[in-house]
């Protein structure tokens, strides 16, 4: 039986550990708060700090694993695969010079124009502040301020949307220059945006089912940006707005990029490859790429695996990926995630929610609560994440709804995640988009 050292806590890890030990495997788990899903899976479970790399090697020489998978960007940005391989623990995750792939987003788009490879929008990195005004302008006023650097999804402001006027667009570019010597000024790109997440053995990938994301707390795609409130996928393993073609667009960026890391680094990048992409009007362009598993769409696509994830693991580590089929069952997936009152902005954090008892056709993965003596404690982020599976998204979405419904407290939902209303809006934005409307 494959010993597997998991580092990480929320629900993404959660299923990612089912998976696991589904697949034959005995779980070991590090991480920083006590989840209780994972508690209940795992043989041990050690409470620590993501940079205290002490207990982290303390916790990895005790449990001596065959591998281990890192689940969040923060120890995978940090390196914490390269202490890991110095103790002769390989990893499901990049070492931490490939892991620039998610934490610098100006490496990436360099990387993706030195290699002539399709998908970036105009962009420009700026090391001062000089001639950013006229980049602006010349953008038609239309653009985006990117941070350089893991900001926990909030380094970005999108004209119009964060930023109201060109003053207010250069004071951001500004500061963020401030904070990390440089930022990324791009093009303003509107479509339907998208996950395509793959695993990579450093040089062949295997895709998983796209699934897309929603990122705005309220319905509607109103409110505030989260770390995202929901998710679906489809039967077909595309969107209901997506062709094949697009897909296999997204796909070759995906392989191009990994070759190019090889090519730039002399290191092969073994882990998740997520391209996070956006159909527009022009063709499928690149928003960026994070080098794990996205939370929700972890959720989405683990449950519905059909190939043992030991072996893919196996397989990611070994540079095998070609000689193993990586399969999933053609389901669909509607992924809702329950989170505090006032989430993002004034969570109401350290209140109890009780979970009545869910349907045996619901997975239920649990994300930002601590179990205390007084109960399921919420924290200040997502709190649960409530996964149905059917043979449509429709059917899907009502199993996820469903089980909202049985968590009391003070939370609250996305009910319109997975919806028929919902989806039909993107189909007939993309196609009035594409078609030039
Ligand atoms: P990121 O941190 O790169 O995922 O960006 C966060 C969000 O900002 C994305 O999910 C998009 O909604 C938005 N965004 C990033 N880059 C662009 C762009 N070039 N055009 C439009 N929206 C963007
Ligand atoms: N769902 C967005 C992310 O994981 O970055």
């Amino acid at each position: 039986m494959k010993k597997v050292l998991l580092i990480g806590n929320g629900a993404r890890e959660h299923v990612i550990g089912e998976t696991l030990k589904k697949a034959g495997a005995q779980v070991f788990t590090y991480g920083k708060v006590r989840n209780p899903g994972l508690i209940e899976l795992s043989e041990d479970y050690f409470v620590g700090g993501m940079r205290d790399f002490g207990a982290m090697r303390d916790f990895a020489l005790k449990v001596k694993p065959d591998f281990a998978f890192i689940g969040p960007d923060d120890p995978i940005a940090d390196g914490v695969a390269d202490m890991l391989l110095e103790l002769d623990i390989r990893s499901v995750a990049p070492l931490k010079t490939v892991a620039r792939l998610e934490s610098s987003k100006s490496f990436t788009r360099d990387l993706v124009k030195k290699y002539g490879i399709a998908g970036n929008p105009d962009f420009k990195v700026f090391f001062s502040d000089d001639g950013m005004g006229e980049f602006l302008r010349g953008l038609g006023r239309s653009y985006v301020v990117k941070a350089d650097g893991l900001m926990g999804g909030k380094g970005v402001k999108v004209s119009g949307d964060h930023l109201a006027d060109e003053t207010e667009g250069l004071a951001y570019a500004v500061e963020c220059l401030q904070a990390a010597g440089r930022v990324i000024i791009e093009e303003k790109l509107v479509g339907q945006e998208f996950s395509l997440m793959s695993f990579c053995d450093g040089v062949d990938i295997a895709l998983m089912p796209a699934v897309q994301d929603h990122k705005r707390a309220f319905n509607g795609d109103k409110g505030p940006n989260t770390g995202g409130m929901g998710s679906y996928s489809a039967p077909d393993h595309l969107l209901p707005f997506l062709s094949q073609k697009d897909i296999d667009k997204a796909a070759e960026i995906i392989r191009q990029v990994a070759a190019a890391l090889f090519k730039e680094t002399g290191c092969e990048f073994k882990g998740i490859m997520y391209g996070g992409f956006i159909a527009t009007a022009s063709g499928v362009k690149l928003i960026e790429f994070n080098a794990r598993f996205g939370d929700p769409e972890a959720m989405n696509v683990l449950p519905i695996l059909n190939t043992n994830f030991v072996h893919v693991c196996e397989a990611i580590i070994e540079g095998d990926l070609a000689s193993l089929p990586v399969k999933f069952e053609n389901k669909a997936t509607v992924c809702k995630y329950i989170v505090p009152q006032g989430y993002p902005d004034n969570p109401r954090k350290g209140e109890v929610i009780t979970i009545e008892e869910m349907p045996a056709d619901v997975r239920m993965y649990y994300a930002s609560v601590d179990q205390t003596p007084a109960g399921l404690m919420l924290s200040s982020s997502r709190a649960v994440g409530l996964v149905g599976i059917a043979d449509t998204i429709e059917a899907a979405e009502k199993l996820a709804a469903g089980a909202c419904d049985r968590i009391k407290g003070p939370v609250f939902y996305r009910s319109d995640i997975g919806t028929a209303g919902l989806i039909e809006s993107r189909v007939k934005m993309m196609k009035e988009l594409r078609s030039g409307v």
